[in-house]
């Protein structure tokens, strides 16, 4: 069991009073660090008189705090051993947290996910009618459908990353394809250049590798050259997000792409370009090469996800021809393949019109979203992407977690920025995800929520007091 040291809790907290009693302000920003993941289940917290000093406060303010947050059932007191926390299950379980539309009421803009497209019904009763050729077979499929390779294979062909079939391996989704890369590639305690601001499960699965990350500074893009150059030369891997990256938007251009993958191949650093967002290019402005078109053994991860649905569970890896095998065997180890079903729906989806329908709603959901925050929030800064699924907001001040709890409170549900920093860094209180993967309506509501909650926080009036048990499900982002 790992202990919180005063100063780094401290650290976590950042600015963490509101207008309440201090012991509340303090219990809801410790509970916001907590249901995040930022202190993780089991940790034991600072002692109340050590916490007391280094906050400045009264030792009242801890003991209130900590008894108040046992009372959320959010930490418990171990005879002899301090106050631990424990996430109740139901905050942490992924089930809790894939509804758009939560039982109170709740609007939800934790995920950059939309709900399934009208569409997707057809595509299902299509690829039934081609299941007889597939039940004649066992089924299993370790490396994917042919029929789905060959689309897969076209797709990026015709995006100026000549591919053949035998290249693809579908997986499910890009977090398995991510999974299967990094239990291929990564070589314990060995570095790898992130992001520092990223879309957290893919780290995940190459820290679960033991991968050493080495974050890239954030500049105006999450990739200055400069920077991948120097770090180019430590590294032997690098995961990058080039195509309207999650959280940000921001897409890598042209020459930064030339120049990025040079230095990669310069230094022998394989390339991981997660391009799970690339074909939500909602304005349809001319897209630079895939970054892998400038670096032959790269390796892509995609998706379906984004582009139809979350729930089809289908993504793929495309690697140079020489590491095909050895990702196939790692994805023996771990399953034996993706449903056949739900491969020949995906095959249906990609000849389909799903993406542009996808495309044409996203765009005007996204322009709705803008023209309602810039009225309701003018202090809130943003740049409108030209693709992908949020806005990335940044904030007057180092609030996020206080806006994501004053939210809650106003049946909307947020994601704090440092969750998307690396080792949850404290910079990432100065952003907001904003999602726009949901109706027009449900936006427009959600700004409302917002905009209240942000005068509470801007105007120091949030209560906190969130009641105890309301499922955060703030441990699967999408
Ligand atoms: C950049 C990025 N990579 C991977 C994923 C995982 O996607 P999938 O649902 O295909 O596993 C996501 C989902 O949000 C993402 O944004």
């Amino acid at each position: 069991m790992s202990t919180l040291a005063p100063a780094r809790l401290a650290s976590l907290l950042g600015d963490w009073r509101a207008q309440g009693p201090a012991y509340r302000d303090l219990a809801d920003a410790v509970r916001v660090l907590i249901i995040d993941g930022r202190i993780p289940d089991g940790t034991r917290l600072p002692s109340e008189r050590s916490l007391a000093e280094e906050l400045d406060v009264s030792r009242t303010t801890t003991t209130r705090a900590y008894e108040e947050l046992r009372e959320r059932d959010l930490a418990t007191a171990v005879q002899g051993s301090g106050t631990r926390v424990t996430v109740p299950f139901r905050e942490s379980a992924a089930s809790a947290m894939i509804a758009f539309d939560e039982p109170d009421g709740t609007i939800s803009l934790a995920h950059a996910a939309g709900a399934a497209p009208a569409g997707l019904r057809s595509a299902f009763e299509r690829a039934l009618e081609r299941m007889p050729g597939t039940f004649a077979t066992t089924g299993y499929l370790p490396d994917g459908h042919g029929s789905l390779r060959e689309r897969i294979a076209e797709h990026h062909s015709r995006q100026g990353l000549p591919t053949d079939p035998e290249q693809i391996i579908v997986t499910s989704g890009a977090q398995g394809a991510l999974s299967i890369v990094a239990a291929t590639v990564v070589r314990r305690g060995r570095p790898a250049i992130v992001e520092a601001c990223a879309f957290p499960h893919g780290l995940e699965a190459f820290e679960a590798e033991g991968a050493r990350p080495l974050p890239l500074p954030t500049g105006p893009t999450p990739w200055q050259v400069e920077d991948l150059r120097s770090a180019a030369a430590s590294a032997e891997v690098a995961l990058l997000n080039p195509d309207f990256h999650n959280p940000t938007g921001a897409l890598m251009p042209a020459d930064d792409r030339e120049q990025i993958a040079a230095a990669m191949r310069r230094e022998g650093t394989l390339m991981i370009v997660d391009e799970t967002m690339r074909e939500l290019n909602l304005d349809g402005i001319e897209m630079p090469p895939p970054l892998a078109s400038f670096a032959p053994d790269a390796i892509t991860v995609g998706s379906l996800s984004k582009v139809a649905w979350g729930g089809l569970r289908v993504g793929w890896i495309r690697a140079p021809h020489h590491l095909v095998n050895a990702l196939v065997q790692t994805r023996v180890r771990m399953d034996l393949g993706s449903s056949a079903f739900e491969q020949l729906v995906a095959a249906e989806v990609m000849e389909g019109a799903i993406p542009a329908e996808r495309r044409a709603d996203l765009r005007v959901q996204r322009d709705v979203f803008v023209r309602a925050l810039r009225r309701e929030l003018p202090d809130f800064a943003f740049g409108v992407p030209a693709g992908g699924l949020n806005l990335w907001v940044e904030l007057p001040g180092p609030l996020s977690s206080r806006l994501t709890t004053a939210a809650l409170e106003r049946r909307l549900r947020l994601l704090p920025g440092p969750r998307f920093f690396t080792g949850r860094s404290p910079a990432g209180e100065r952003f907001i995800r904003l999602p726009f993967a949901q109706p027009v309506d449900v936006l427009e509501r959600a700004v409302e929520r917002l905009a209240a909650a942000w005068r509470a926080v801007d105007g120091g009036v949030a209560t906190g007091a969130i009641a105890a048990g309301q499922p955060t499900g703030l441990d699967l982002i999408a």
